[in-house]
């Protein structure tokens, strides 16, 4: 029998490949647990496919394991680039990189500054502080139609609480807060958040 329904749903339609395995098996520091969970990459396959996704900039590689939950659903000659900036991290990603992505190691902040390439997707998944930077940079460089996603957009449920939880900083929280409001606009976006481990925010851009 199974555990519970995540098990089942994992076992039924989120069953690791070798290689998502072994990447995820890579990360042996306890504290580097924090990839996605494997419905969240099958998630994000779906999308990729059912919006014609043929590149992604993803912020925030950690040891590529969502790199190659997007990377396997990409077309033949898809292109996922992966920015990291913790050196550790970026090499360990290195060891089990997909052939369809890039890493860039670099301040993110800094990297995007250099890229003028557009994009169909952008995943982001890095630190908090910046996500209205990354979300400035996606609106300028995600094409028309093309989708926005944002990991840990619950910030441990610090978003809709009265009062925030310990661990949670108010400057990030401010930031997420300011980052769902602006994908919840209509005008704008096709988006929802849904209530996954930490929350993830989807959105496609209407302009
Ligand atoms: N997307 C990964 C998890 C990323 S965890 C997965 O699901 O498998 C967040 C990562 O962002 C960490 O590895 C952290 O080192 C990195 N990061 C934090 N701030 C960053 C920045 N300013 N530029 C680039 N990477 C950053
Ligand atoms: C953390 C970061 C993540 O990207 C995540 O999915 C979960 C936790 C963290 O920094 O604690
Ligand atoms: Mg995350």
């Amino acid at each position: 029998m199974f555990k519970d329904r995540l098990d089942y749903i994992r076992t039924l339609f989120a069953p690791e490949s070798a290689a998502l395995r072994a990447t995820r098996e890579n990360l042996t520091d306890p504290n580097d647990q924090i990839s996605i969970y494997p419905e969240e990459g099958k998630l994000l396959q779906l999308l990729i496919r059912l919006g014609g996704i043929r590149s992604i900039i993803e912020i925030g590689t950690l040891g590529g394991y969502s790199t190659r939950w997007m990377a396997d659903a990409l077309p033949e000659d898809g292109k996922i680039t992966t920015i990291e900036k913790d050196p550790a991290r970026a090499k360990a990603a290195r060891q089990h990189l997909p052939e369809k992505a890039t890493l860039i190691e670099g301040n993110a902040v800094e990297v995007l500054k250099t890229m003028d390439t557009t994009f169909d997707m952008a995943f982001i998944d890095a630190d908090k502080l910046n996500y209205l930077h990354y979300l400035d940079w996606a609106e300028q460089h995600v094409r028309k139609g093309g989708l926005i996603v944002g990991d840990n957009t619950l910030l441990f449920d610090a978003v809709w609480m009265q009062e925030t939880p310990p661990r949670v900083r108010e400057t990030a929280l401010a930031a997420m807060r300011a980052f769902n409001l602006r994908l919840a606009q209509p005008e704008k976006y096709l988006s929802i958040m849904l209530p996954t481990h930490e929350g993830m925010t989807i959105a496609i851009k209407n302009f």
